[in-house]
């Protein structure tokens, strides 16, 4: 048991069994690395998923984003909640389609949805007060950190399940019990993924590294999305949001605030509001 018996390299080779990214997120993530991501293109992308468009401006109209008055296309959507947020919304929604179309033993599928969710309306609650572009990051790499388990459960089940066995039964942390079977966690698996679908490396980085916190590089913002990722996991375990695979915990370090930049009473209401958008988001 001690030995890798897979490679990530092997694993994604994969690819017919590998969680796709959905059209919609694939083109708008192609668009942004393009640099060529306008309003316009985005609302033409959005526009060709009827039922995403619905879903959007669902979302557009719900309480969460306080709207004074009706928004009836995804073009005044844009206009009025500007391309960020309507990137990140229709990111999110399209990223959605991952864990309802993916079916796993191991995996309590909604209840990872609402952690992936969860875990992304805090960390960008973490960093809103300083940079709303950041946030918005932030929020999508909260939502896609854990995807290396989808695809752990998927291509290799019983692999996946002696890792739990191992969390489980003997405590061994999930990472090392993972990396003990596998010979790589489940977020350098994401951290790969995300790689494959044309994520920026920031964002790569900050699932990678979700369980630990560290960074490689010395960028100040990337320190910041790392380590927002980082404690938004940590606390949607503390707060029971969601189902995640390994609800263990350790504390909130105070270094990963000062990392992030606030303290623990901003993580406090950061964390309340970010609970109260999540109920909106899940209520839509
Ligand atoms: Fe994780
Ligand atoms: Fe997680």
């Amino acid at each position: 048991m001690s030995h890798p018996i897979k490679t990530i390299a092997e694993v994604l080779a994969k690819v017919n069994d590998l969680p796709s990214l959905p059209t919609v997120a694939a083109r708008i993530n192609e668009e942004t690395d393009k640099e060529s991501l306008t309003s316009k293109s985005l609302a033409g992308i959005i526009s060709q998923d009827v039922s995403l468009v619905t879903r959007v401006l669902k979302l557009a109209n719900s309480a969460y984003y306080g709207m004074s008055r009706q928004v009836d296309t995804i073009d005044h959507a844009v206009t009025i909640l500007g391309i960020n947020t309507i990137k990140s919304l229709a990111m999110a929604l399209s990223i959605s389609g991952i864990f309802h179309d993916h079916h796993s033993d191991e995996i309590d599928m909604k209840g990872l949805w609402v952690h992936s969710l969860g875990c992304g309306v805090i960390a960008r609650s973490l960093v809103a007060h300083s940079d709303q572009d950041l946030a918005e990051k932030a929020f999508l790499c909260g939502i896609i950190h854990d995807i290396g388990l989808i695809a752990i459960a998927t291509i290799v089940p019983i692999e996946f399940a002696h890792t739990k066995e191992l969390m489980n039964d003997f405590g061994v942390p999930q990472c090392e019990a993972e990396k003990q079977i596998l010979g790589f966690s489940h977020a350098e698996m994401g951290g790969k993924m995300a790689e494959g679908w044309k994520f920026p490396e920031d964002y790569q980085e900050a699932i990678a590294l979700h369980h630990c916190g560290k960074t490689n590089g010395s960028d100040h913002n990337s320190k910041i999305l790392c380590n927002s990722v980082y404690l938004a996991n940590k606390i949607c375990k503390i707060k029971k949001l969601g189902v995640s695979v390994n609800p263990n915990y350790s504390k909130v370090s105070q270094s990963s605030l000062e990392l992030v930049g606030i303290n623990k009473d901003q993580m406090v209401r950061s964390t309340e509001n970010a609970e109260a958008d999540l109920h909106q988001l899940l209520m839509v």
